[in-house]
C-alpha cells in the first residue's frame, strides 16, 4: 500500500480519501482544462463507512489515502451514491481489498452496479428518506433521480450536519487544496458553471424541484461533500444560489456566435455579425471552433441569450465541427435562446438549412430562414450580415423583456 498518499481531514469523523487527476482533459467529450477530483470519504463511525470509490487507475491511491487512517480491512460498509464509472470504477476492487459486511445503494444503483460490474456478491438497496445507523453516527438516503442519471443519492450525516451530495455541486477542478474557501471565488463559480453547463443542464427542471425540496426538508446542512472538486464548508448559499440561477437559464443580452470556416468567407460573415450585434446592444462572443471547444461554447450558452450558428458546406452538408456542436448542444438542451444560421457556400450551400433545421430542432426562436452567402463576401454581403446582427439584437431585447 503506498505512503505517499494521505488522507485529509472534513471533521473529526469524516476524511477526504480521493483521488487527484491532474492530467486528464477529455471528460466524455467535456475539455476538463484544470483536470478533476474524483472524491470518496472515509467515516470513522463504529461501523467504518466508505462513501463512493474512484476511478479504476486511481484505485491504489484511493487505498493509499485510506490506509493513512485505517487498515482498509477495517472499513465495515461501502455506500455507492453513484453508479457512474468515475465514481464506481474501483468498487470491485475495493471489495477485493476490503471485504466490506456490506455494500448499499439506491435500487436503481444496484442495477446499475450489476449491470457494470455482474457482482457476484448482493449490493443492499437503501430507500429514499431511509436511515442507516453507523453505530455512533448515521446516514439518511435521499433518491436525487436523474440527478444526473436514475441511480444518483444523496447521502446525509445529521451528527455532521454533512451533505455527501456526490455530482451535485461538484466541479472538474483539481488542485492541491481540498475546500472551496481555500480558492479563488471567480475561478469556482467559472468552473462550477462549466460544469453545470456540460453535465447538468438537461435536468434544469429537476435541480430547481431538489433545491426547493432539500430546502422544505430544512436539514442543517454546515458542509456540502461532493465527488468532483473541492468541498464546501463555508458560504453554502454560494454554490446553491449558483446553482438556482443556473437552473433558471434566465437569459442576457450576450449573444454567442459560434462557427468554422473553410476559406474565411464565413469568419468573415460572422464578424460583420458581431458588428450587428454590438450595433444593436447586444454583446457579442464570437467563438470559432478551431479554437473553441464544444464544452466551452456550452458554457458560455448557459446565460446567454442569442446563439448564432455558422457553417460553410462541405460536400453537401455542413462542416463536421459544426455538426459535432450541434448534435452535442442539442443533446443539453438549452433554453430561452434566440438565434440564426448562416454561412459561406460555393454552389450546393446546404449547410445553413441543415443548421436552421437542428436548432429549430432545438427549439431556438430564429430571426428568419438564415443568410447563405455564396463564396467571398463583398461589401454588399457584410451589409446583409451586419442587418443580421442588427436582428437578432432585436430579437434578443424581445426575449429580455419577456422574461
Ligand atoms: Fe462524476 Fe456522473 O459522475
Amino acid at each position: 500500500m503506498s505512503k505517499a498518499f494521505k488522507a485529509i481531514k472534513v471533521t473529526d469523523n469524516v476524511y477526504w480519501v480521493g483521488a487527484i487527476d491532474w492530467g486528464i482533459r477529455d471528460f466524455h467529450g467535456y475539455l476538463t482544462e484544470r483536470g478533476t477530483t474524483y472524491n470518496a470519504f472515509l467515516v470513522m463511525a463504529d461501523k467504518i463507512t466508505l462513501i463512493d470509490t474512484v476511478k479504476p487507475p486511481f484505485q491504489s491511491e484511493l487505498l493509499g489515502r485510506i490506509s493513512s487512517v485505517v487498515d482498509p480491512r477495517d472499513i465495515d460498509y461501502v455506500v455507492s451514491n453513484h453508479a457512474e464509472m468515475d465514481h464506481s470504477g474501483s468498487l470491485v476492487g475495493v471489495i477485493e481489498a476490503v471485504q466490506p459486511e456490506k455494500v448499499f445503494a439506491s435500487s436503481m444503483g444496484c442495477k446499475h452496479l450489476q449491470e457494470h460490474f455482474h457482482l457476484d456478491r448482493e449490493i443492499v438497496a437503501v430507500k429514499d428518506g431511509e436511515s442507516l445507523s453507523l453505530g455512533n453516527l448515521g446516514l439518511t438516503f435521499l433518491e436525487t433521480r436523474m440527478l444526473h442519471w436514475p441511480d444518483n443519492m444523496f447521502s446525509y450525516m445529521p451528527e455532521e450536519k454533512l451533505l455527501f451530495s456526490q455530482d451535485a455541486f461538484g466541479m472538474h477542478l483539481a488542485t492541491s487544496e481540498r475546500f472551496a474557501d481555500e480558492i479563488d471565488e471567480s475561478l469556482l463559480e467559472y468552473e462550477g458553471s462549466k460544469y453545470y453547463a456540460n453535465i447538468l443542464l438537461p435536468m434544469s427542471a429537476l435541480v430547481t424541484k431538489l433545491i426547493k425540496k432539500v430546502g422544505e426538508l430544512n436539514l442543517p446542512i454546515e458542509i456540502i461533500a461532493c465527488d468532483h472538486g473541492p468541498i464546501w464548508r463555508q458560504d453554502l448559499d454560494k454554490i446553491i444560489g449558483w446553482y438556482a440561477k443556473w437552473a433558471e437559464q434566465k437569459p442576457t443580452n450576450k449573444a454567442v456566435v459560434v462557427f468554422d470556416t473553410m476559406w474565411f468567407s464565413t469568419a468573415k460573415m460572422a464578424e460583420a455579425i458581431a458588428e450587428g450585434l454590438m450595433a444593436g446592444g447586444a454583446q457579442p462572443k464570437l467563438m470559432p471552433l478551431k479554437s473553441n471547444h464544444r464544452s466551452n461554447v456550452a458554457t458560455e450558452i448557459l446565460d446567454a441569450g442569442a446563439l448564432v450558428v455558422g457553417s460553410p458546406t462541405l460536400n453537401n452538408n455542413m462542416y463536421p465541427t459544426v455538426a459535432d456542436l450541434l448534435t452535442y448542444l442539442k443533446g443539453l438542451k438549452p433554453k430561452n435562446l434566440v438565434g440564426a444560421a448562416f454561412g459561406s457556400y460555393g454552389w450546393s450551400g446546404e449547410a445553413v438549412g441543415q443548421v436552421r433545421g437542428m436548432m429549430e430542432e432545438m427549439k431556438i426562436d430564429l430571426v428568419d430562414e438564415g443568410l447563405r452567402i455564396k463564396f467571398v463576401p463583398n461589401d454588399d454581403a457584410l451589409k446583409q450580415c451586419f442587418d443580421l446582427g442588427l436582428r437578432v439584437a432585436e430579437k434578443t431585447r424581445g426575449l429580455l423583456e419577456a422574461a
